[in-house]
């Protein structure tokens, strides 16, 4: 909605007549908590909280118009990535809602310049007692304890504002914010497998798919880098180190950092080459990077050994984002913070130049994730595609059901207040402005059964996937999962990646470990190396892949390697089938670099194949 100039004087006049009107509060947002969070005790009214505001970017349609052309391989303006300004500018608020919001603060005895705002000014945030956020959101908060995470927040179910300011705020957080952001990484995990045995006498296996080529037979049960390399036909191909630019990077929360000696033992197990390098370490908000081997994370090892060792000599960075800390009732500092992912996504779009191809393997079930933020949030994940940066995300590892891998505990009802039972996307997997990466096993490769994969239930179906997701839906038989799932959602994953038996090193050994979290790191890597090849022919990054995929799949269906065995159960179902093209297990299937390079290697990528 554009403010046209005759309204933007109406409100100008209504300024002047702000006090009166502040008593006319309504409901701006209310949830459901979500399953597992109990109410503990009324919040202390001196404890402070972060409040971010969240104000309408009434251009953000321009934006999205931006994004597709770009993305778009025939669209001209393909790979003409907008500059952070232009990206600025096009989510920058009206300016109207910047007074208001402004007004309406002062008039609680906020000083304006203890007021902060995002570069793109999309975003004030204040720090204030609990007891002024109840009276100014007409609410209140409580201290809410989740059992199985052990974690505690400050949070509020519904919160209001006046009427006149419904139109000039999009969100507050944190108030309705209950999300558990949780490592994709399944639980099995072995901890001293053998060194593969690549000197064995077992022949290597053909893959038919990859030109031709061979994966050692160890890769059976043990997935090293270069059995991906094999298997994704990448051997031989060496980055240009970070001459052209090029870089990739890894995101971390929930206080986990990535170890440098543990990398180290990696790299001198599986890449020889890049033994004695490392990468940057970027803290975000006072992220962790404790190096003590004892406190090394398993995700954020495992996300950076196989992204970075994929992609060596690339230049690497892992951005360690600080979450919520523990709950302390009894001091004034502003101890409960907000949402990981907003922090991180404020910090990497106020840089020049943030990395081309960035993993993330969190996430959590979309239900839980209140519409606006999630809206918001995948907004800025655009953001940055406009920019020519590639976003991965794990697909999840709970199948159709919620984040719960074990199938059997899973909980799959809804959050509405119906307790119905219904499938569980996942977000930010569920973002269409993101690639979701589904997992695969074996060589041969096949499905694996936990990869999440379905439709969202809060995001439409964009229309790049609409011929491929289609054709799924209608080789379903009729009635298929009715009512478990939403046929006109966004649906994912849209690729994959082995996700099963990764050997990654923790705390000094070896140990096996796996998920999508897996396939997330792995399947970036190897954007990354189109990123290189890209570069260094003088072409922008590929930015935001997800038009370019789906183009692929349909153009040059080669240049991925269809899974076509296995499905994901889940919520006391089989899922849905892995299947010839497009399927909501694995989407087009795992990468061929060599060919996905032919590709990619010239202006306008689908020109060459159409030739
Ligand atoms: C739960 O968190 C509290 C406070 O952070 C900590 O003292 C306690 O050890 C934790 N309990 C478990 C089981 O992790
Ligand atoms: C790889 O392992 C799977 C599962 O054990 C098996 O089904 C498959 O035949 C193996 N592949 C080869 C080439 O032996
Ligand atoms: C790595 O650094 C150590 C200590 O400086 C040195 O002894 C070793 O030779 C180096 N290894 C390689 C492969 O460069
Ligand atoms: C890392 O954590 C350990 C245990 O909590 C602590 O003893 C040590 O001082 C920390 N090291 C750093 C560098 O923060
Ligand atoms: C929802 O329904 C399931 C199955 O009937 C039941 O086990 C569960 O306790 C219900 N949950 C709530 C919150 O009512
Ligand atoms: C998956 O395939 C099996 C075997 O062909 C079939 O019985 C089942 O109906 C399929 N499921 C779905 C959801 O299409």
């Amino acid at each position: 909605m554009f403010l046209s100039s005759w309204f933007v004087l109406a409100l100008g006049t209504l300024v002047g007549a702000l006090p009166k009107r502040e008593c006319v509060h309504t409901v701006k947002e209310s949830v459901n908590p979500p399953r597992g969070w109990a109410k503990v005790q009324p919040a202390p009214a001196d404890h402070v909280i972060e409040l971010r505001i969240g104000l309408p970017q009434p251009n953000f349609a321009t934006l999205e118009k931006h994004l597709y052309e770009v993305s778009d391989p025939y669209h001209e303006r393909y790979g003409a990535h907008l500059s952070k300004e232009e990206v600025d500018a096009l989510v920058a608020p009206h300016p109207d809602s910047i007074d208001l919001v402004t007004e309406w603060l002062m008039s609680h005895g906020i000083s304006e310049d203890s007021m902060g705002l995002s570069p793109a000014q999309d975003w004030v945030v204040i720090k204030v007692p609990v007891g002024l956020a109840e009276k100014m959101l007409n609410t209140e908060y409580h201290v809410w304890s989740h059992e199985a995470s052990n974690s505690s927040l400050v949070r509020t179910t519904t919160y209001s504002l006046p009427d006149y300011l419904h139109e000039h705020i999009d969100l507050i957080q944190p108030t309705t914010l209950f999300s558990t952001w949780r490592g994709m990484k399944s639980t099995i995990h072995s901890s001293q497998p053998a060194k593969p045995d690549t000197m064995s006498s077992a022949p290597p296996i053909k893959v038919p798919s990859a030109s031709g080529g061979e994966v050692d037979a160890s890769c059976n049960t043990t997935i090293t880098v270069s059995c991906l390399k094999q298997l994704y036909n990448a051997v031989g191909f060496t980055p240009a180190g970070g001459k052209n630019g090029n870089q990739i990077a890894v995101t971390g929360y929930l206080e986990q950092f990535a170890n440098i000696a543990d990398l180290e033992l990696f790299y001198a197990d599986q890449v020889p080459a890049a033994v004695n390098t490392s990468f940057e370490v970027i803290s975000v908000n006072g992220g962790e990077n404790n190096q003590t081997l004892s406190e090394a994370g398993d995700e954020a090892n495992l996300d950076t050994q196989f992204a970075f060792g994929i992609t060596f000599p690339t230049p690497a960075t892992f951005f360690t984002t600080a979450g919520s800390p523990p709950f302390i009732p009894d001091i004034g500092t502003p101890t409960d913070t907000n949402e990981p992912y907003l922090q991180w996504l404020e910090f990497i779009l106020d840089q020049r130049d943030p990395p081309q191809t960035i993993s993330t393997s969190y996430g959590d079930d979309e239900q839980t994730v209140p519409p606006s933020f999630a809206t918001r949030v995948c907004n800025l994940f655009a953001q940055l595609g406009a920019r020519g940066v590639s976003l991965t995300f794990s697909s999840g590892d709970g199948g159709v059901g919620d984040g719960d891998p074990d199938p059997a505990t899973q909980e799959c009802f809804t959050n509405d207040g119906r307790n119905a039972t219904r499938f569980i996307a996942g977000f930010p997997a569920s973002c269409p402005f993101v690639t979701a990466v589904g997992g695969t096993t074996f060589v041969p490769e096949v499905a694996i059964s936990f990869s999440g994969g379905g439709f969202s239930d809060l995001f439409p179906r964009p229309s790049y996937q609409e011929k491929a997701v289609t054709a799924f839906l209608d080789e379903l038989a009729p009635g298929t999962y009715e009512g478990l799932f939403n046929p006109n959602g966004r649906a994912f994953p849209d690729v994959s990646a082995q996700s099963n038996n990764f050997r990654i090193f923790l705390e000094g050994e070896p140990v096996l470990i796996g998920g999508t979290s897996a396939s997330s790191p792995t399947f970036a890597g190897f954007v990354s190396l189109l990123n290189d090849a890209r570069l260094s022919k003088g072409l922008p990054p590929l930015g935001f892949l997800n038009p370019l995929i789906y183009a692929i799949g349909a153009e040059e269906p080669s240049a991925f390697n269809d899974i076509t065995v296995g499905n994901n159960p889940g919520c006391g179902t089989p899922g849905f089938n892995s299947s010839v093209g497009w399927d909501a297990v694995t989407g087009f299937g795992t990468p061929n670099f060599g060919k996905l390079k032919e590709v990619v290697s010239v202006k306008n990528p689908l020109g060459l194949v159409q030739s």
